[in-house]
């Protein structure tokens, strides 16, 4: 039996085996081999790993990481430390602070890989035991948050920036940038824990908190 012959004369076989050819032609003209494109579409190769071991509220923890993964990160998917929180992973909202050597630190702009050997802590590590923090404790007496989203970042950073204060670093606010022994008042804790988004707007009560440890009330 004939086959039909479309419209430029070729049966349906030809023009398979034509557009077959083409294709091939295309991938070689773009500098891709047949063998090459495949290549390119095979899964991709594992990352590359680092081994090192960080210290996190006292505890060690070997890890094996992409070189390129953040404190954060490490922390939330590694380790299953998921109090510190991601909001935008930018640097902007102040949600994933933690302490590294008493500092507080967005844990969403650093590294994991450059923490070997630094003491750091979370909000899981804040507490000793059953007893909270004073600024957990106060927290709650002020009911210093509504969806607690931004809690642990507000907490842990509230807690570094009273040891800040303590060895005398000025503010923005501050009058005398002289001054050895700064009083947090409420500008000053304003203005010091500005890193720190509260969607909720629980401002005036996380400020209170913050006050009445800063007072030793
Ligand atoms: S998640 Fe790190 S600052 Fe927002
Ligand atoms: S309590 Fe909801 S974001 Fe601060």
């Amino acid at each position: 039996m004939m086959e039909d012959t479309g419209e430029y004369g070729l049966t349906r076989r030809q023009m398979l085996e034509f557009s077959g050819g083409a294709s091939a032609l295309m991938m070689a003209s773009d500098g891709l081999s047949p063998a090459r494109a495949a290549a390119q579409t095979a899964a991709p190769a594992p990352l590359p790993t680092t081994a090192f071991t960080l210290n996190i509220n006292g505890l060690d923890h070997p890890l094996d990481l992409d070189a390129r993964t953040t404190l954060l990160d490490a922390l939330r998917n590694e380790i299953g430390l998921t109090g510190s929180k991601k909001g935008c992973d930018h640097g902007q909202c102040g949600a994933c602070t933690v302490l590294v050597n008493g500092r507080r630190i967005n844990s969403c702009l650093t590294l994991a890989i450059m923490h070997p050997g630094d003491e750091i802590t979370t909000i899981e590590g804040l507490a000793a035991g059953d007893n909270l923090h004073p600024l957990q404790a106060a927290f709650i007496a002020h009911d210093g948050f509504q969806c607690g989203y931004c809690t642990p970042g507000q907490i842990c950073s509230a807690a570094g920036m009273m040891e800040e204060a303590k060895a005398g670093w000025p503010s923005h606010v501050s009058a005398d940038i002289a001054a050895t022994d700064i009083a947090l008042t409420g500008p000053e804790i304003r203005e010091r824990m500005s890193g720190n988004i509260c969607r909720c707007g629980a401002y005036p009560n996380i400020v209170a908190a913050i006050g009445d440890v800063a007072r030793g009330a």
